[in-house]
């Protein structure tokens, strides 16, 4: 990113607790670069106030931050989870150091945020108030839908995906899969299985039910997997290592880093000597149970070939 492409700007509504902690923060103008005129909206303004029932003060926020540098405070972090989901960083491309310091555990209910500690008998005045009330979650990292439904997508269960989770057009999660926060979606995509933090997934990528992919190269590696284009998470299946475009791992296969693979030459490599690798069928073999990787298009050229070929 340039320069400019540094920085990000934001106008919101924050929520703080009685000891003016965040307990959320809503942006609803946000942008790289500068600010220029922007500034909020007075029917923004009219959310602004006290709530006696949950204890919490609404105020307004006014933001301006460096993308590079660690997040300083929750507000700071709430920009940065909206600009992922806003689709205006990508994954993997911003400064998220320390952020699960920095964010409180918050009930969420139909009511909005709440205060952990405080809350049973929060609850109970807000059933009293409302006749019922609906609690999502005790968690640091709220739904992402109700702060961003980005255009061109389809969640099936708001539950599922995390604020601060990267969702291209053309993008369906289904009630089975999950995205977390700095992760997603780089193009059209069935998500059926899970999506890691830092995991990105190519255009024309299915992940399919109950799929797992690990957040880094497993085997204790920091290296965050990606999976390439047009490839495809059979159901069940899981992966520890990046795959490249055009593969497919067979339904209830889970190829670890470790993983030694037979491929056709005879050789035996480990999964990861094939990190990002082409056209790969990974497949448990039914009759020897070995783990095995075929070429998909084509005959099998080597390794070589297969990793680099384009
Ligand atoms: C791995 C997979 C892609 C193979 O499907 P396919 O390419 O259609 O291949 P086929 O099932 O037609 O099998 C081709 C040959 O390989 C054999 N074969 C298939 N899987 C095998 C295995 N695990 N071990 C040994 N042989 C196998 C077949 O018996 C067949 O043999 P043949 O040529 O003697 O008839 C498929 O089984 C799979 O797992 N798909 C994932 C689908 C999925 O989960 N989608 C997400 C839904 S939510």
């Amino acid at each position: 990113m340039g320069n400019d492409q540094n920085s990000a700007y934001g106008f919101g509504v924050e929520t703080q607790n009685s000891s003016g902690q965040t307990l959320d923060c809503s942006f609803y103008s946000l942008g790289i670069g500068s600010a220029g005129n922007s500034k909020i909206s007075e029917e923004f303004k009219a959310q602004l106030g006290e709530d006696n029932i949950r204890k919490v003060k609404k105020v307004s926020v006014e933001l301006k931050i460096n993308l590079q540098d660690k997040p300083k405070d929750a507000k700071d972090v709430y920009l940065r989870l909206h600009l992922l989901s806003h689709r205006l960083v990508k994954p993997n491309e911003i400064n998220l150091e320390g952020i699960f310091a920095l964010l409180l555990n918050v009930v969420w209910t139909s009511a909005g945020p709440c205060e952990v500690e405080s809350f049973s008998q929060v609850r109970l005045q807000l059933q009293n108030k409302f006749g019922s009330l609906v609690v999502y979650s005790v968690d640091k990292f709220p739904r992402m839908i109700d702060y961003v439904i980005p255009e061109g997508v389809r969640v099936a269960d708001g539950d599922r995906v995390r604020l601060g989770a990267y969702l291209s057009p053309g993008t369906t999660v289904m009630h089975e899969g999950f995205v977390n926060f700095n992760a997603g979606t780089l193009g059209k995509s069935m998500v059926e299985g899970r999506i890691s933090a830092g995991v990105v997934v190519g255009d024309g990528s299915d992940i399919g039910g109950g799929a797992s992919i690990m957040g880094t190269l497993s085997g204790g590696g920091k290296e965050v997997i990606s999976i390439g284009q047009r490839t495809l998470l059979g159901a069940n299946s899981g992966i520890g290592i990046s795959l490249g475009d055009d593969c497919i791992v067979e339904a209830g296969v889970y190829i670890t880093a470790g993983s030694k693979i037979s491929l056709p030459d005879g050789n035996i490599v480990k999964a990861k000597d094939l990190n990002k690798a082409n056209n790969l069928l990974f497949r448990r073999n039914s009759q020897t149970g070995a783990l095995e990787a075929l070429p998909i298009k084509g005959s099998w050229g080597g390794l070589n070939s297969i990793l680099h070929a384009n």
